[in-house]
């Protein structure tokens, strides 16, 4: 399949409405991640979403809609669920809510909620507008690999297996949306993002984050949302977290770097901007990649997925990163990044 890539301009949007109305596949970008979009009430076209990415049936879908008026129609809103939707929405918050009958199971994989999103990136927006369908779409990247934050990762995914990719450049948060889980008591954050637990208790005190963000599952035990049953974000190659004191951190990683070259693999260190350069006065040999700023963790937020898909088009083999407090935004960088370490962390603190 020939796969167009164009800038946003009425036109294009036009003929993205057009290609969603027909069930086919349109790649837009959100202000989180880019997502892979089809009606979300054409079985045929959400199925198509499945096959495109190779993406487990049992893994739900979020659907994208204008604003709480089309969401009623596809879920029942709590008072709560509309007083988040008006402190939060558009943003990149998803909602996980009872579903009504409209919506084909296929969509949420047979569960009793559904997923529901307001995008705030006026591409998104302007689709939504454009076609007035509700629009089902993960993020637009291969099942298991770096979500999608730039038209050319959507394109190194699914160039040659969709139509159409609206390019809306970067995206500004960089992660996918937080989903709060409101069928559940209390309120359940079931993968952290950039609205954070702190922002929702000003909304609704009782919220609580699952304790399996930041862990793999026990053996038997169930998901609280599906999608982190599966291996994901990784890049090809290994990537160990490395915890501890800074100083020591550093000394580990460079020690894990310098054994792993001598075993004759490429080794890059993941740093924070502010310590790129004690990596390099201490081994000028060190091929260190910024992850972004410590001080600004949104920025963190926003290179995290790039910086995974370099190491693969780098061919590297081991990559040694550093890490920050899982709170805040820290809390969703650390979810990610965990997941595509497959949990391996070493403590730089204990000796070898
Ligand atoms: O920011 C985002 O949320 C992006 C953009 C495109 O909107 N979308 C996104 O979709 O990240 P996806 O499919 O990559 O991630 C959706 C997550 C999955 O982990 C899935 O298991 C979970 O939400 N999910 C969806 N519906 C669910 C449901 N009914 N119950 C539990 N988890 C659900
Ligand atoms: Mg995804």
């Amino acid at each position: 399949m020939n796969t167009q890539l164009l800038a946003p301009t009425q036109e294009a949007l036009q003929a993205a409405a057009r290609l969603l109305e027909a069930g086919q596949l349109v790649a837009f970008p959100t202000e989180t991640v880019y997502g892979l979009g089809a009606n979300a009430l054409d079985e045929a076209a959400v199925a198509a979403i499945f096959s495109a990415k190779g993406r487990p049936a049992d893994n739900p879908l979020i659907i994208h809609v204008r604003d709480e008026g089309d969401a009623e129609a596809l879920c029942h809103l709590s008072t709560e669920a509309r007083r988040l939707m008006e402190f939060f929405c558009p943003g990149p918050l998803t909602l996980l809510l009872p579903k009504k009958p409209q919506v084909p199971s296929l969509v949420n994989a047979g569960l009793p909620s559904v997923a529901i999103r307001i995008p705030a990136h006026p591409v998104a927006q302007a689709l939504l507008q454009a076609t007035g369908l509700p629009i089902a779409a993960p993020s637009a990247n291969a099942s298991g690999r770096p979500s999608p934050t730039t038209a050319a990762h959507v394109w190194q995914d699914l160039g040659g297996i969709i139509p159409l990719i609206l390019d809306g450049g970067p995206c500004q948060v960089g992660l996918e949306s937080t989903v709060l889980d409101m069928t559940s008591n209390p309120p359940t954050v079931v993968r952290p993002g950039g609205i954070t637990q702190g922002m929702l208790q000003k909304v609704l005190p009782e919220v609580v984050v699952a304790d399996s963000v930041l862990r793999p599952l026990a053996s038997g035990e169930r998901p609280v949302s599906p999608g982190m049953m599966y291996r994901h974000y990784a890049p090809k190659g290994e990537l160990w977290l490395v915890q501890g004191e800074p100083c020591r951190v550093r000394e580990r990683c460079l020690a894990l770097y310098r054994q792993g070259e001598r075993a004759g693999k490429v080794v890059r260190i993941l740093a924070f901007q502010e310590h790129i350069q004690a990596y390099q006065k201490e081994d000028g040999g060190a091929r260190v990649l910024s992850i972004g700023s410590l001080e600004k963790p949104e920025t963190i937020a926003q290179n995290l997925f790039a910086v995974l898909r370099t190491l693969d088009a780098q061919g590297v083999q081991l990559s040694l990163c550093e890490v920050l407090p899982p709170v805040g935004m820290g809390l969703a960088i650390m979810n990610r990044l965990s997941r595509a370490a497959s949990f391996r962390v070493v403590d730089a603190n204990q000796e070898v």
